[in-house]
């Protein structure tokens, strides 16, 4: 196997490259900040275009390439889409009445520019405009993936507990419950996505899911982990976010280490998913996979 920091190099470029794309594709879609309403246009610009990993779309891309699928505007419709869907659950996270956090993207959150009311709604626009963008593809079966992933099955019903456990000793099941709701979901559904739009077979289409969801938490672990250990300056959000609104979070319920642990068996486990997918390139999705459990920011 190659070593991990040249995998987290590639990844790296990956992630760039497809932020690229993504960056371009929204400046085509996204009403520009002079069109009607213009203090809405603005402030969903303001949330998009302040940076990133693009993880998402990146994803998006990798699995659509890996499944054979050729650079094509749904593509590009797809990529755009989940990084609305993203900023959207980002810049709602971000309200007095969620985590309460003035810092995001390396800027100040949205509604601190903007004001509680405006970020709401270019919450609120940033996701159906997405879902505009992904029904131009005409795949049906793309938006329910999408749909089902951020209601109350997904991102949607992991912040509600998520809300609903601070300040409480609840149990690693929980804890479990609220990750794979409120971040693996959008994770998986973004390969989903991307496995889709190119047509992949149904057997293969469950080895993704399940590389999804088990990468998915891990990506959630460790952005616990980080709430902790890591620096402002490179996740260009404020730490110890979680200790004080009480979350709970893995570091919090079994500890810093017993974290890490856990992030790295999920990650072996993850990786076990991609063998099934016999005779397919994997590996964009195991340079992502690498960044994913090794990422400071
Ligand atoms: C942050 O996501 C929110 C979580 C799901 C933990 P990212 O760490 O992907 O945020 P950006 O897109 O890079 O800002
Ligand atoms: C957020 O989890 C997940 C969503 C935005 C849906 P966190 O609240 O831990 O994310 P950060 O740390 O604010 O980015
Ligand atoms: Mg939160
Ligand atoms: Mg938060
Ligand atoms: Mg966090």
């Amino acid at each position: 196997m190659k070593n991990m920091d040249s995998m987290v190099k590639s990844a790296t470029a990956y992630l760039e490259d497809a932020g690229k794309l993504t960056e371009e594709a929204l400046k085509k879609y996204i009403p520009s900040e002079s069109s009607i309403p213009a203090s809405l246009h603005s402030a969903m610009r303001y949330a998009i275009f302040a940076g990133g990993k693009r993880l998402r779309p990146a994803l998006v891309k990798a699995a659509y390439e890996l499944f054979g699928g050729q650079p094509s505007e749904n593509i590009q419709l797809a990529m755009c889409s989940l990084e609305m869907l993203h900023t959207f659950s980002l810049i709602h996270d971000d309200l007095p009445c969620m985590d309460n956090d003035d810092f995001r993207r390396g800027k100040p959150t949205t509604h601190k520019v903007y004001g509680e009311a405006t970020a709401v709604l270019a919450g609120d626009a940033l996701c159906i405009f997405a879902f505009e963008l992904i029904a131009r593809t005409g795949n049906v079966a793309v938006v329910e993936e999408l749909a089902c992933s951020l209601g109350t099955k997904g991102m949607i019903g992991g912040q509600i507990v998520d809300l609903e456990s601070e300040g409480k000793t609840v149990d690693l099941a929980t804890v479990d419950y609220i990750h794979y709701h409120k971040t693996a979901a959008l994770i998986e559904a973004s390969l989903v996505t991307g496995a889709l739009l190119a047509n992949a077979e149904k057997n293969d289409l469950e080895h993704i899911k399940e590389f999804g969801n088990g990468i998915g938490l891990v990506f959630q672990i460790v952005d616990d982990i980080l709430d902790i250990e890591g620096s402002k300056e490179k996740l260009g959000k404020d730490i110890g976010s979680d200790i004080k609104n009480g979350k709970a979070t893995y570091p919090a319920i079994v500890g810093l280490e017993a974290s890490k642990q856990k992030a790295m068996e999920l990650y072996n486990k993850s990786l076990a998913c991609l063998d099934k997918l016999q005779g397919k390139d994997t590996e964009a999705l195991r340079n992502i996979a690498a960044l994913i459990i090794e990422r400071t920011y």
